[in-house]
This record gives C-alpha cells, structure tokens and sequence, in this order.
C-alpha cells in the first residue's frame, strides 16, 4: 500500500455547502473558530491548508491565526486519517517494552510512515503518548480497539483482522 502525496485535497461542492452553513451558524458567535473546525474536521475528515483557508476567509481572520489554533490541539488533523486509525503508544512504558519496533513493523506492513494515511484510505498510522494502560505496555490502539503487550511479529495479524472484518460485513449484505 503506497502513501497518500501531498497536494491530494479534493473537497466536493457538497462539503463545501455544508462548511459555509456551519462558518454562517458560528459566524456570530464569540470564541466560534472552535466548534467551526470540529465540524469541518467532521465534514472532510481533517483539515488541509484549503479548508483552513475558506474558514478564514469565511470569518474575515487571516489563515496563520485558524493555522495556529489547529496546530495548538492535537484533536486537529492536517493529514488525511484512514477508516481505521492505528495508533502505537511511544509513551515511556510502551518504548521500554519496545514500542518503537511495534511502530516499526506497523509501518513495514502498511508500507508508509507514522503521521500518513494509505492510499486506498483504509489505514493510517500516528503515534501516541501515553494513554494510561502502561500495565499493557506496549500498548497500540485500532480505532477504540486497546491491543496490549503487543510484539511486532502480531501485527500482520492484527491488521488484517480488520481487512477480514470488512469482507464479513461486505459478505453479510
Ligand atoms: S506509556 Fe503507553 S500506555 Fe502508558
């Protein structure tokens, strides 16, 4: 599977609308900027440089003020995520158990790195802090799915038990 490059944002006219409603029904609203990147987040799955741009423009700011506060909150995203988003805990526990192999074999499996997204959008991968299940160390995350004590020869597995559990759900139609 090969990375998503650089330069791919393609919003429809569809989410297009639907932004310029919520920047409309925020628009007025003090300390709005907030709840108007949430839901675009919601709208497009995350927030490249052309819908930081509409908000701004939308909102008569400039595009390094809305830039600045997506970069402040690690809830914002300014990469493309997958359908199943696999985070490894680099936490301190986690490394020391050696997370970072973990990492390292999630990456080789999906072939792209940590903070990037498939092309076929069904994976991305990022890296975590620690997410208070140490006692699980290491710890690696799959949607709100908790996998502990993982070891890096686990993760062809793991992975592709969410690939079988599309073909179960696309079979049950
Ligand atoms: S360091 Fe990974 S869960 Fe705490």
């Amino acid at each position: 599977m090969n990375e998503v490059p650089l330069n791919t944002f393609k919003g429809t006219i569809v989410q297009e609308r639907q932004l310029k409603e919520v920047i409309e029904e925020h628009k007025e609203q003090a300390g709005g900027l907030m709840p108007i990147l949430q839901k675009a987040q919601d709208i497009y799955g995350y927030l490249p440089i052309e819908v930081q741009t509409m908000i701004a423009d939308g909102l008569g700011i400039s595009l390094s003020e809305v830039y600045g506060v997506v970069t402040f909150y690690s809830q914002f995203s300014l990469t493309p995520k997958g359908k199943h988003r696999i985070s490894v805990c680099l936490g301190t526990a986690c490394y020391v158990k050696g997370s970072d192999k973990v990492l390292e074999a999630v990456e080789k499996k999906l072939g792209i790195k940590s903070g990037q997204c498939t092309q076929d959008g069904l994976f991305s991968i990022d890296s975590c802090r620690c997410v208070g299940a140490c006692g699980l160390a290491p710890v690696m995350l799959v949607d709100d799915d908790v996998y502990g004590k993982v070891t890096p020869d686990q993760v062809d597995h793991i992975i592709d038990s969410y690939l079988t559990k599309k073909e179960v759900k696309a079979n049950d139609r």
